[in-house]
């Protein structure tokens, strides 16, 4: 167990990106009453993703992380929910199918409310706001009301995140998940992309598969793996008041969790020594995903990973690197050698998202869907060239027919982007753009697997 630590001892450090709340007295009432409440997941369950981690960390498994970039109240429907869900169990079934690893299916949802943001305040129109900063702390809307912080949202956002997790359980576990529905997870406006008649033909494949061995006896009702999925959650650890008040003892190994999430990520913001984030981090037995771009040297790496995973055990520790697709292929280098060097063992993650964020002529912030694939190809590249393996992908997406990124087979355009640009916060991939990235990220991988094959043999 971490040594001076207790789940207020990050109070003590540097916090940056977290709001002032005025009303103090609201404050401290809302930390106690959400402190009441019951945790979201199960300490087990942490260990469980933990070791499955662990596969990864040693080319065994493959990590699928993927979900809003942030939730909002809005736009909390079972339909979204459901519509993102089916999408991930779509890349997570092309990818084992053609992987043959399994897919640890990490959801950026259930949570996934608080965002750090490049500016304390925002001016329009010559009038000076705070910025929001995620529901959980204020609202979008641009009036001095909206964007004060206040508490009484944390326990909103509890709850949505509960009826949120409750529902992403049912789906995994009560059959909508089951192999034998591969034909189904497919969403109707999916039908024009040349990639939906791919997963055809994969599920029809798939579909043989699965007759083949219920003539062999094997079937949903005795194989309870063809029938259920393991599905986490996850979110940025930014909000620490909030955090700690879900920070529980476990009682059967006596190790402080989080029970806000399976996996908790810290940011490229939030990430430096003496930060509040790294202290709060440091003494929970989760999953930590620590988010790595071109600003962070390989000796502030080193030092992270000592103080997050002193005791360097597999699976703790998922590295998200987040370069840009022009950048990744001469900064990631550096960090792989000198993990390497080290001994540490780490999950290797490729964020294609945030270091590909412009503006479009027509104003809009997006993503160009080249972009985002040419991050992902420099990520293996470099991975296959330093002999490390490149185990996961990190994406900011939805089951939403948006148009936020440009690019892909059903091509969004910059003058298209206005039609359905709904995000609180970043531009998200749309379902579309997400099976298509699944299928390329099967063969990058594939390669991958032949060449850690082909050395080893
Ligand atoms: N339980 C296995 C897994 O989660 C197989 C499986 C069942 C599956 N339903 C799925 C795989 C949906 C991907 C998508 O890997
Ligand atoms: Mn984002």
């Amino acid at each position: 167990m971490a040594t001076n630590w207790s789940p207020e001892s990050w109070r003590n450090h540097e916090g940056r990106q977290m709001p002032h709340y005025p009303d103090a007295a609201g404050l401290a009432a809302a930390e106690v009453e959400l402190s009441r409440q019951p945790p979201l997941v199960f300490a087990g369950e942490a260990r469980n993703l933990k070791a499955d981690l662990a596969k990864v960390a040693n080319g065994e498994a493959f990590l699928l992380q993927g979900g809003d970039c942030a939730e909002s109240f809005a736009e909390f429907h079972a339909d979204n929910i459901r519509d993102t869900f089916r999408v991930i169990l779509q890349m997570a079934v092309v990818l084992t199918y053609a992987s043959k690893l399994p897919v640890v299916k990490v959801g950026r949802m259930a949570g996934q409310f608080a965002k750090p943001r490049s500016a304390d305040t925002e001016t329009i129109g010559g009038v000076e706001l705070a910025s929001y900063r995620g529901d959980i702390i204020n609202d979008i809307a641009f009036t001095s009301e909206s964007r004060e912080p206040d508490p009484q949202r944390m326990l909103r956002a509890y709850h949505q995140a509960t009826a949120t997790l409750n529902l992403l359980r049912a789906f995994s576990n009560g059959g909508y998940a089951t192999l034998d529905r591969v034909h189904q997870w497919t969403l109707d406006f999916m039908g024009r992309s040349p990639w939906s008649a791919k997963f055809e033909e994969m599920a029809n494949r798939i579909d043989d598969a699965l007759s083949f061995m219920r003539a062999c006896g094997i079937n949903a009702d005795n194989v309870p793996q063809l029938n259920a999925t393991n599905f986490y959650t996850s979110h940025e650890a930014l909000l620490l008041p909030y955090e700690q008040a879900l920070t529980r003892k476990d009682s059967t190994s006596g190790d402080f969790y989080s029970t806000s999430a399976h996996m908790l990520w810290i940011g490229d913001r939030t990430r430096f020594e003496g930060s509040a984030h790294v202290e709060y981090l440091r003494g929970i037995e989760n999953p930590i995903g620590m988010k790595c771009g071109p600003s962070l040297e390989p000796d502030a790496l080193i030092r992270m990973l000592d103080t997050l995973n002193p005791s360097r055990e597999a699976g703790r520790i998922t590295l998200i690197t987040r370069y840009g697709y022009d950048k990744i292929e001469a900064g990631l280098p550096k960090l792989v050698r000198a993990v390497q060097r080290e001994g540490h063992p780490v999950v290797w993650s490729c964020d294609p998202m945030h270091g590909n964020v412009i503006k479009a002529a027509s104003g809009y912030k997006t993503r160009p869907f080249e972009r985002i694939l040419g991050e992902v190809r420099g990520f293996f590249a470099v991975h296959r060239a330093e002999g490390s393996f490149g185990g996961g992908i990190h994406v900011e997406m939805t089951g939403q027919n948006v148009t936020e990124c440009t690019g892909g087979a059903i091509a969004v355009t910059d003058e298209g982007l206005a039609d359905r640009y709904h995000t609180h916060c970043d531009p998200r991939i749309n379902a579309a753009q997400s099976l298509e990235l699944s299928f390329l990220l099967a063969e990058m991988l594939n390669d991958e697997l032949k060449d850690r094959r082909a050395k080893a043999a």
